[in-house]
């Protein structure tokens, strides 16, 4: 079987799926360079813009780490754009890449001034060398965007992109609203090639609690494997009412990430966090991992899979209609550690004579099934 993991976003084909997002991992040159040593389709740098204010950031610790027990489940960070200069960066950085397949996708804010951001994307789309540009349309400088507000404010920021090149461009979008479903329609109608779902997700650090005091002094950004349920209920309700590619970024820890966001329609990917964590080399075994996985399911294109997930996807009324379920426990798995009579709030498992039984208080919940370690219980009609 010949597998072919090539996709497709504004008429540019990528090699694979994969893309590095725009953060610290492709901070210049160098970097950007080792994005595509590692296998990535396409890098996206660290965002730039051009108000030498809006350059600075905090140099006193920027990234934190959540964990649960040893396990880094997300990071908080309070880092801005890129530090380095535009005309810098297109001299001594961008001429230094060397992208054999890859693709180099321009990250440029949506500035206060559109006539700001069309002088920039003009600026960097005149080198010759990018190929697509990534409006940032979800920055932390735009607090003054809203769920009544941020539609329009992206029709107007992609246009005044569209206006300054005729490279594609798609647009970053912030998390941080009820629903992405309008701001998408809006950059489609603009002319975005595609939406990037989405930025990080603003955010409190927690409290150091022997000192009490806050341990980041100030509102940030998360991202890594917490913020991926929430990124992905955005992919999904934009890919269901909105046809525009859509490149997914949140939370991408292995393959399997990358063929959850496939199946509920993105077109590509992008990892930031993972790659901070584990270095580059994830991005090779992430490629080689989905295509085990291509073979072994028999899917030889990305489109073979793309959105299979979104047909059975439907609403809390439709799932209320449907004939309940109620856990049934197999004795010849349990292990008698009885962890689903602790977790059972309805009254409904019991151990009598050394074996767990369940009675008809069995409200169909699913918490026991979830917490047996040996997968002894399953819901059934
Ligand atoms: C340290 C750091 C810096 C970031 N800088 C930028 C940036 O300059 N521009 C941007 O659009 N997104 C930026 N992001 C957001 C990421 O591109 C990405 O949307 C987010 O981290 C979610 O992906 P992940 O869960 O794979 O990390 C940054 C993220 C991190 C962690």
């Amino acid at each position: 079987m010949m597998i072919d993991i090539k996709t497709e976003i504004g008429g540019i084909e990528f090699d694979n799926p994969i893309w590095i997002g725009s953060a610290t991992p492709t901070w210049d040159g160098r970097s950007a360079n080792l994005s595509f040593e590692s296998g990535a389709s396409a890098v996206v740098p660290k965002t730039f813009c051009s108000e030498a204010e809006w350059r600075k950031h905090p140099r006193t610790g920027r990234m934190f780490l959540k964990k649960i027990g040893k396990t880094n489940i997300g990071m908080l960070n309070i880092e801005s754009f890129s530090t380095i200069d535009i005309n810098y960066w297109i001299k001594n950085e961008l001429v230094k890449i060397d992208k054999r397949n890859g693709k180099f996708v321009a990250s440029v804010l949506a500035m206060p001034d559109k006539k700001d951001t069309a002088k920039m994307i003009n600026k960097i789309a005149r080198t010759g060398l990018v190929d697509m540009i990534e409006l940032n349309g979800s920055c932390p400088m735009h607090t003054t965007f809203s769920d009544s507000n941020m539609s329009e404010m992206i029709f107007e920021e992609v246009k005044n992109a569209k206006n300054s090149t005729d490279i594609p461009i798609i647009v970053k979008l912030s998390p941080n609203v009820t629903s992405l479903v309008e701001p998408s329609k809006a950059a489609k109608q603009a002319g975005a090639s595609g939406v990037v779902i989405s930025n990080s997700l603003k955010s409190f650090g927690g409290v150091n609690i022997d000192t009490g005091k806050p341990r980041i002094r100030t509102f940030s950004g998360y991202s890594g494997a917490a913020i991926k349920p929430i990124v992905q209920m955005h992919v999904v309700e934009v890919a269901k009412n909105v046809d525009i590619p859509i490149c997914a970024v949140g939370g991408i820890s292995d393959y399997k990430d990358v063929i959850e966001y496939i199946m509920i329609g993105a077109s590509a990917v992008q990892i930031v966090s993972s790659v901070m964590w584990n270095g580059y080399g994830i991005i090779e075994k992430i490629i080689k991992d989905i295509k085990s996985f291509m073979e072994l399911k028999g899917y030889e294109k990305i489109n073979d899979f793309k959105g299979i997930a979104l047909k059975e996807f439907t609403s809390m009324d439709e799932l209320v209609r449907e004939k309940p379920k109620f856990a049934c426990v197999d004795q010849s798995k349990c292990i008698r550690c009885y962890k689903c009579e602790k977790v059972c709030f309805y009254n409904a498992i019991h151990k009598v004579d050394n074996k767990i039984t369940i009675n008809s208080n069995c409200d169909g919940c699913n918490m026991c099934v979830q917490m047996c370690p040996v997968n002894a219980i399953e819901l059934k009609y």
